[in-house]
This record gives structure tokens, C-alpha cells and sequence, in this order.
């Protein structure tokens, strides 16, 4: 109640979420059999989150992701973007991947990054020079436009991939396991700079990784699955920690009670008695 005018207060609408994946099952056909990689997962995305996807191999986190890249078309369940269902890949989402061989080599960085934007038809040459050179920027690598990929390191190639990606300012940025294939000391290098970039950009991001660092890390939200078929277990905030944290007394409990978590093990405040019961109430959550 608004007291000093005696009128009831408008309740404020909970603001729709960018990304709504709601009871999505996914599953693969092959000769003779169907696979289910994901049970009726559910989640919600909102602006400017960084949205981490987080569980064991196989329980279908790439599937995921690929599935709201538009890829992949769900069984069970549907997955919206700004209220529209997902049907196809299109522009709004870009995916980062894995491997360091998403740059076709015969281009220079400068030709990557300005590539998908000529192919938008939404820009003239000089205009997607001048954007792809902008963005090669924030990653760092003004310097190296001119280079074709194989003079890079794998961290300088997964820049160029996150400048061509971010330049196309898609509403959400897809990334799966963008640093795993790259040494300790790079891949939190990366993390660094990927934070620092959204700092400056506030691009909202989901994140796909088995690391449970990189999740706490990376992430302000976390989501966690189960193994095949991935299923949700749980769903953490992850705001609290950031490079600073790393390593810190709270930092290792959290990580023990995320491996928890993942590993159905009892954790200290749920003791074994109350776990499939809490079990039960997260599933139906
Ligand atoms: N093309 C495919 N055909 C058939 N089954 C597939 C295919 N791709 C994935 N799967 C199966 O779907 C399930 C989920 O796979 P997915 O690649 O999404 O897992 P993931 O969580 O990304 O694992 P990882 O951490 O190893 O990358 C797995 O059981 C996998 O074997
Ligand atoms: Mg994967």
C-alpha cells in the first residue's frame, strides 16, 4: 500500500527474461536408437547475465547450446528468445567454440572478424572494417589484423573468434568450452580478459564448462546438471566471487559444495535423511 496516498502500489512486473528455456528434452536419432542428452531443462537468462552451464561429459551441455544457437530442434519444451521461439540459427546468437580452427585461414584476422557482418548485408565494406577493427581492439589485437590465422597462438585465435562474435552484437553471446583446450596460464588470462570485456560491453553470455572454477569464476549464475541425461540439479549465484576471490576459504566451499552437488553427495547443510527429498524439490523446482 502507497500510506501517504492511501492507494495500492503497482507491483512491478518481473522483467521478461532474454533467454527462456523452459522443460527442454533434447534428443539425438541414430540407426537403431534414440539418445536423450537432456531431460526437460529449464532455466531463464536475463540481460547483461553471465550464465554458466555446468556438469559432468555427456550430460549434454553442448547439446544445450546448440539447441538455442537454433541447431537443434527440442523434442519436449520450448526455448525463447525475447519471447520468440527459437526456431533457427540466426544473428541474435552467436556461438564461440571450442576448437581453434573456427577461422577459415585463407582470410586475414581484419577479413574474420568483418566477415559475418558483409554477409549480414547490413554493412558496406568500409563500415565492417571499421567495426571488425573496433572490436579486434577490445580483444587486444589491433596489431595482428593484417595476420592470417596459423601466425597465431591458440588464446590470440579464440580473441579473434570473441571479437567476430561480440562485433556482430548479438543479444546473447553462446560460448562452449572456449578455453579448455588452452594451458593454465592462458586460459585464466582469457577469463581475465573476458570479464574486463564485459565490464566495457555488457553482453549477456551463456557459458558452457565442466571446470568448476572456471564456472565460479566466470559466471554470476550458475546452473548445474546431472549426468546423461542431463537433468537440473541446482541453481547457484555465483556474483560473490571473481579473480580476487579465487583460492579464498569461501571460494573452496563453494567449489566442494558445487563437486557435491554434481556428485550427489551429501553436503553440510543437507544431511544424507533430507537429500532425495531435496533431490525432489529441486527437480520439481
Ligand atoms: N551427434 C550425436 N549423435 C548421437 N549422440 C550424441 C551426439 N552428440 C552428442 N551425443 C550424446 O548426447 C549426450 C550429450 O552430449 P553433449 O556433447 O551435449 O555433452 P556435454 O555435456 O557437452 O559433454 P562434454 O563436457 O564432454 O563436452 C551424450 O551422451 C552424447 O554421447
Ligand atoms: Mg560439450
Amino acid at each position: 500500500m502507497n500510506h501517504a496516498a492511501g492507494l495500492p502500489t503497482a507491483t512491478a512486473a518481473p522483467p521478461r527474461p532474454l533467454l527462456d528455456v523452459d522443460g527442454v528434452s533434447l534428443e539425438y536419432k541414430t540407426p537403431g536408437r534414440r539418445v536423450r542428452a537432456t531431460h526437460r531443462v529449464g532455466f531463464q537468462v536475463h540481460e547483461s547475465d553471465r550464465y554458466i552451464l555446468l556438469g559432468p561429459s555427456g550430460c549434454g551441455k553442448s547439446t544445450l547450446l546448440k539447441s538455442v544457437a537454433g541447431f537443434i530442434a527440442p523434442t519436449e519444451g520450448v526455448i525463447r528468445l525475447d519471447g520468440n521461439a527459437v526456431r533457427e540459427p540466426g544473428p541474435d546468437r552467436i556461438v564461440v567454440f571450442q576448437e581453434f580452427d573456427q577461422l577459415p585461414p585463407w582470410k586475414t584476422v581484419r577479413e574474420n572478424v568483418a566477415f559475418p557482418l558483409l554477409a549480414s548485408r547490413k554493412f558496406k565494406r568500409r563500415e565492417a572494417d571499421a567495426r571488425a577493427l573496433h572490436y579486434l581492439d577490445k580483444v587486444g589485437l589491433s596489431a595482428f589484423a593484417d595476420a592470417y590465422p596459423h601466425t597465431l597462438s591458440g588464446g590470440m585465435k579464440q580473441r579473434v573468434a570473441i571479437a567476430r562474435a561480440l562485433a556482430m552484437q548479438p543479444r546473447i553471446l553462446l560460448m562452449d568450452e572456449p578455453f579448455a583446450a588452452l594451458d593454465a596460464l592462458t586460459r585464466r588470462k582469457m577469463q581475465e580478459e573476458l570479464l574486463a570485456l564485459w565490464e566495457e560491453v555488457r553482453f549477456t553470455l551463456l557459458f558452457v564448462t565442466h571446470s568448476i572454477e572456471e564456472a565460479l569464476l566466470v559466471g554470476n549464475r550458475i546452473l548445474l546438471l546431472s549426468p546423461h541425461p542431463g537433468r537440473v540439479r541446482a541453481e547457484l549465484n555465483a556474483h560473490q566471487y571473481g579473480m580476487h576471490s579465487a583460492g579464498s576459504p569461501a571460494f573452496q566451499a563453494t567449489t566442494q559444495r558445487i563437486h557435491d552437488l554434481l556428485f550427489d553427495l551429501p553436503t553440510p547443510e543437507e544431511p544424507a535423511s533430507d537429500r532425495h527429498l531435496a533431490t525432489a524439490r529441486r527437480a520439481a523446482a
